[in-house]
């Protein structure tokens, strides 16, 4: 649906020139949540921004439904863009216009009939929760219904894709959690390919199926959202995981086990999918006569499944440990933590 191919933008300025994003390829398949994630200056926005042509690349390619974006003529640029609809960080609406009538713009501008539009825009206002405020001026609504009006805004033209610049990154936890299901209901019920960047790992991990991970304008890390919150490799990708997920034992309880001078026997399970439901723990430790103390972790759910990552001390003789290690291995993911070794 979208490829970027070793897509490569710079800049030049009176400072010289600079890369913003350097080498970039993964492919957006359709019906796809796709995230891109990144901290501020990554070159996310200049990225997504080359999908429609508002940014053209230095060099490398953007391949939109297989159709190069830079040979089309101006013409066919502006069909392709109609297929594409946009949502900002500041909403970019029309202040001086109502909800009805910025919802109604990208109609206008692509010249539907008058009778259309009327339906149309009651239709979209509906569909994100604002039927009743189709009179209202952007400065009567919250933070949340704005975004709603920029998604219905969005939508109007009925896109195949949907492009979000840190769609929610200006509201607050739960405002944000509702504008996640809304762009959840657009990608399942009008099938729409939705690719999002955002510097919140919460975002990726509540609506994504796929994320890149960019840093200095490079992709550090791809995947399926399960795999790379379940196992990140890059540095900042763990930074990012542990954000959300817990996954890294925080200080306080590495200087807990520092003072009391304990040994290292300290394991990190991974629990996934159906084996997050199954006693594991309790079992080695009656088969191996093992004391066990969960020092840190959660049990979460990754796309639709569930996943446990836990750090957890076994106490006891270390034949019975490391039997009890070689038997969880059996079925889970078990790795020893060595807290002396902070990544
Ligand atoms: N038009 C431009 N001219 C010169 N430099 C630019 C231009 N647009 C972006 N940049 C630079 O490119 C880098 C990447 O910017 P970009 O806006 O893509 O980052 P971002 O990941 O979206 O960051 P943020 O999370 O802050 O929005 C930044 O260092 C920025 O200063
Ligand atoms: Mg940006």
């Amino acid at each position: 649906m979208i490829t970027f191919e070793n897509v490569s933008k710079q800049f030049t300025g009176s400072e010289g020139t600079f890369t913003a994003v350097k080498d970039v390829s993964f492919e957006v398949q359709k019906g796809d949540i796709y995230g891109v994630i990144g901290f501020s200056g990554a070159g996310k926005s200049t990225l997504i921004r080359t999908v429609n042509l508002l940014e053209e690349p230095s060099s490398g390619k953007v391949y939109v439904n297989g159709r190069d974006m830079m040979t089309l003529s101006a013409d066919e640029l502006r069909k392709e863009r109609k297929k594409i609809g946009m949502v900002f960080q500041h909403f970019n609406l029309c202040e001086s216009k109502t909800v009805f009538e910025n919802v109604a713009i990208p109609l206008r501008l692509s010249k539907t009939s008058k009778k259309d539009i009327q339906p149309r825009v009651k239709e979209l206002l509906q569909f994100v929760g604002l039927g009743d405020k189709s009179d209202h001026y952007p400065d009567q609504l919250s933070g949340g219904q704005k975004q709603r009006v920029g998604i219905a805004r969005a939508l109007a033209t009925s896109p195949e894709i949907l492009l979000c610049d840190e769609a929610t990154s200006a509201l607050d936890p739960d405002t944000t959690q509702s504008i996640l299901d809304l762009l959840k209901r657009v990608n399942r019920e009008f099938n729409i390919t939705i690719l999002i960047i955002t510097h919140e790992m919460q975002v990726i991990r509540d609506i994504c199926d796929y994320v890149t991970v960019m840093e200095n304008g490079e992709m550090i890390e791809s995947g399926s959202v399960f795999d790379l919150f379940s196992r990140p490799k890059a540095k900042t990708t763990r930074n990012f995981v542990n954000a959300v997920m817990q996954d890294q034992l925080p200080a306080s309880v590495i200087n807990m086990i520092h003072k009391e001078g304990k040994s290292n026997r300290l394991y990190r399970i991974l629990f996934e999918g159906d084996e997050a439901g199954q006693p594991v723990l309790s079992q080695v430790s009656k088969q191996y006569h093992l004391d066990f103390n969960i020092l840190h972790g959660q049990i979460t759910e990754l796309q639709d499944q569930p996943f446990g990552n836990l750090i957890v001390e076994f106490i006891g003789e270390e034949n019975n440990i490391q039997q009890a290690v070689e038997h969880i291995g059996n079925r889970l993911t078990v790795s020893e933590v060595n807290i002396n070794e902070r990544d």
